[in-house]
């Protein structure tokens, strides 16, 4: 009930068209109360939930057209984080929203850095959910003026989480790369993959010795360009984390 009232809120001060509404989903309970309120009084607007990629149970759900229970639910945005939507709020998803979008935890944090930076609000990984599958889906269609909600759902920040949040925002914006390298632990290993990754613009490095025989060497690289970091992949034999895409399934 409560739920649908976010969608009246919404219906009542649109100020002209609307054309989607983007909604966080986990067991799927509020993108279905404001699509049964929406999709009554304002049939056009779209209602299009957004997951994350590694907890996408409404996404495969509705994909296979029946309640799919994942093995494993990435924590990240823990808000949403679930293994299994609810029976009802499923068969009300499935006749009433749009379309599912999936993003990268990546994206996500890019999002809460968009949203300090213009509003000074912190949202929570699920509150910022709802900012980046909009954005990926406005890219995707190329859309342009119109005008579109996204439910930023919550603020259930930690200092810990701020601090993740923190070093995956420029990867979510492509503006950094994160790498390791397996270095054999032996004299002048070292300072070979120094020559090797000189050109590269390093801004954090993490040296774990993980056995006698190898280490991991973790670092991040500010990118001027995703083509320098792969060269690197390729000519340097690094292992390449690579920066996830945004990834967006839109159901039928
Ligand atoms: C921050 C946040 N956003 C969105 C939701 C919506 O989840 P649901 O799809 O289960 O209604 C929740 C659920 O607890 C939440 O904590």
């Amino acid at each position: 009930m409560g739920q649908g009232t976010v969608g009246m809120e919404i219906v009542r001060q649109m100020q002209g068209p609307l054309h989607a509404i983007f909604v966080p989903v986990g067991g799927g309970g509020l993108i279905a109360g404001i699509a049964a309120y929406v999709k009554r009084v304002s049939p056009e607007v779209k209602v299009i939930g957004v997951e994350p990629s590694d907890a996408n149970a409404m996404a495969l759900s509705l994909h296979h057209g029946e309640r799919v229970m994942l093995d494993k639910v990435g924590g990240f945005a823990d808000g949403v984080a679930v293994k299994e939507v609810g029976e009802e709020t499923f068969c009300l998803c499935r006749e009433l929203v749009d379309g599912v979008v999936l993003v990268s935890r990546d994206a996500i944090c890019a999002s809460i850095k968009d949203m300090f930076e213009e509003k000074r609000s912190i949202l929570e990984p699920a509150g910022a959910l709802a900012l980046a599958g909009a954005e990926a889906y406005c890219k995707y269609y190329g859309l342009k003026g119109k005008n579109i909600v996204a439910i930023t759902s919550g603020a259930n920040m930690n200092f810990d989480k701020l601090r993740v949040v923190t070093e995956l925002a420029n990867v979510g914006r492509k503006q950094e790369a994160v790498l390791a390298t397996i270095l054999a632990e032996k004299p002048g290993s070292f300072k070979q993959f120094c020559e090797l990754v000189g050109p590269m613009n390093i801004t954090e490095f993490k040296y774990r010795c993980s056995s006698d025989k190898a280490a991991v060497v973790l670092y991040r690289s500010r990118a001027s360009g995703k083509k320098q970091v792969c060269m690197s992949y390729m000519e340097f034999d690094l292992i390449f984390d690579p920066v996830e895409e945004i990834v967006v399934e839109i159901m039928g």
